[in-house]
């Protein structure tokens, strides 16, 4: 009861406090109103000076912002950008592949950073490789939903499992659905053996295997984002959603058909939906996969959707396209996703159906625990094929 009193008390002391600032504001606008115009326009710059990012990722997306803002590039020439922009314009040609070298000079420790850091950072730049293998008609009737599975040259079982499992093309409870596969080029470079023939063989069979000529590494997979953002464009805009993942993950398309038929708008046209991590950073442990030296990015990352899987509408994907040519490349790929929407002013959902972490080991043999999930992540092409049988089965029979 005392404890009530109190809250009320509180309640009432906000309230009034509320109300005096209100009357404040609105003695202040009136006057405003009565008085003579008091706006006055800067006669020079009014936003804060910018000083460079130490690190490199920052730095360049500080150019990139600065290129792309509208009221420098309409009113300001050259002259006008700070001095320190001068002497770090590196290169913004997108469609130049040719290693940029002096990356080498401008990153303070870039001798001492490991292989995989200095290959990004000299190519940092190009997003544009040829496609060597295309399917140019495969969205002549749009989709409802787009498959699109990340996967590497010697995979040829996972695919193979995906096919007959989760990602069957064709009419999926009454709605369409295509599966496409996106690859980079295994190269020898990378002691891959080669498969070239074998993966010819295989697209001619399905005619579902996307590939760009380009280095297919960890690296590079926000490469892979990139253009098949741009595919999407070209190939697939009718498309109405877009899932994207791993090809070691198993989904539950029954799960997400049913999901997505039961959206409405706006919710639909904004959708982008996953196993979505806030308040994370980058790894300084050197160890780690996931490692970024602080000569490369400082700062949080923004809320991002894990890469094994997510989920996002047709629209969504046409923006992401538009804005990612503001974004510099980010070595790690659903980060990067992340800062895209983050720039485009949308948020990812979480949602409790995408388990990128696995679920508790005593479920992962029972047929009913997958009945409402999404995603779960990491099954063996066996299991995927397993778990498929058991959604399909007719006396499956869950509470
Ligand atoms: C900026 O440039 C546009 C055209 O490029 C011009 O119409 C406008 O007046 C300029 N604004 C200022 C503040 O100089
Ligand atoms: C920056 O470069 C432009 C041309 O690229 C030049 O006109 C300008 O004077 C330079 N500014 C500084 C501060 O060096
Ligand atoms: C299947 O979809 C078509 C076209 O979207 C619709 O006309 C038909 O009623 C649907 N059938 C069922 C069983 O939902
Ligand atoms: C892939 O890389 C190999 C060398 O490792 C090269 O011979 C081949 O032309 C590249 N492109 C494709 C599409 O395989
Ligand atoms: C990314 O791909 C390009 C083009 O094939 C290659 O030159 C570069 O080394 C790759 N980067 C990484 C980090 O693997
Ligand atoms: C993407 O950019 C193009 C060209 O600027 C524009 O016409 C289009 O409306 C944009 N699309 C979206 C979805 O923002």
């Amino acid at each position: 009861m005392a404890l009530l009193r109190r809250r009320l008390k509180l309640v009432v002391t906000v309230m009034m406090v509320n109300l005096f600032i209100f009357i404040l504001i609105s003695r202040q606008s009136s006057q405003d109103k009565s008085g003579r115009h008091k706006v006055t326009i800067p006669s020079t710059s009014f936003w804060a000076k910018m000083t460079p990012s130490p690190a490199f990722w920052n730095r360049q997306q500080q150019i990139l912002d600065l290129h792309n803002n509208p009221i420098l590039t309409a009113n300001y020439s050259a002259a006008d950008m700070p001095d320190w922009l001068n002497e770090t314009v590196l290169n913004t040609d997108q469609f130049d592949c040719k290693p940029n070298l002096k990356v080498t000079t401008r990153v303070k420790d870039y001798n001492s950073l490991p292989d995989r850091f200095k290959d990004f950072l000299i190519y940092m730049h190009c997003r544009s490789h040829p496609i060597t293998v295309d399917q140019p008609n495969i969205c002549k009737e749009p989709p409802f939903l787009l498959l699109a599975v990340k996967s590497l040259s010697p995979h040829f079982d996972r695919r193979q499992a995906i096919r007959e499992s989760w990602g069957r093309a064709g009419l999926i409870a009454n709605h369409t659905v295509v599966t496409i596969f996106l690859l980079g080029n295994a190269t020898a470079g990378d002691h891959h053996p080669d498969l070239s023939e074998m993966l010819r063989h295989e697209s001619a069979l399905h005619r579902d295997i996307i590939q760009w000529d380009y280095r297919d590494s960890f690296f590079n997979l926000t490469i892979k984002e990139v253009l098949f953002l741009e595919w999407i464009q070209t190939r697939c805009s009718g498309a109405r959603f877009v899932f994207k993942g791993d090809d070691d993950v198993f989904v539950n398309t029954y799960r997400i058909l049913d999901f997505l038929a039961g959206l409405s708008e706006p919710k639909a046209r904004d959708l982008f939906v996953g196993d979505v991590i806030t308040n994370a950073g980058p790894h300084r442990e050197k160890k780690v996969k996931y490692f970024i030296p602080e000569s490369m990015y400082t700062g949080t990352y923004p809320p991002y959707a894990g890469g094994g899987g997510y989920l996002y509408s047709g629209d969504v994907a046409a923006r992401l396209h538009n804005v990612s040519q503001h974004v510099a490349l980010y070595p790690i790929d659903d980060v990067y996703t992340g800062m895209c929407l983050r720039k485009l002013g949308l948020a990812p959902e979480k949602h409790k159906g995408f388990r990128t972490f696995n679920i508790e080991e005593k479920y992962r043999s029972n047929p009913c625990a997958y009945k409402s999930l999404m995603l779960v992540h990491p099954r063996t092409p066996q299991e995927m094929i397993q778990i498929w049988a058991w959604l399909r089965s007719p006396d499956l029979n869950c509470q």
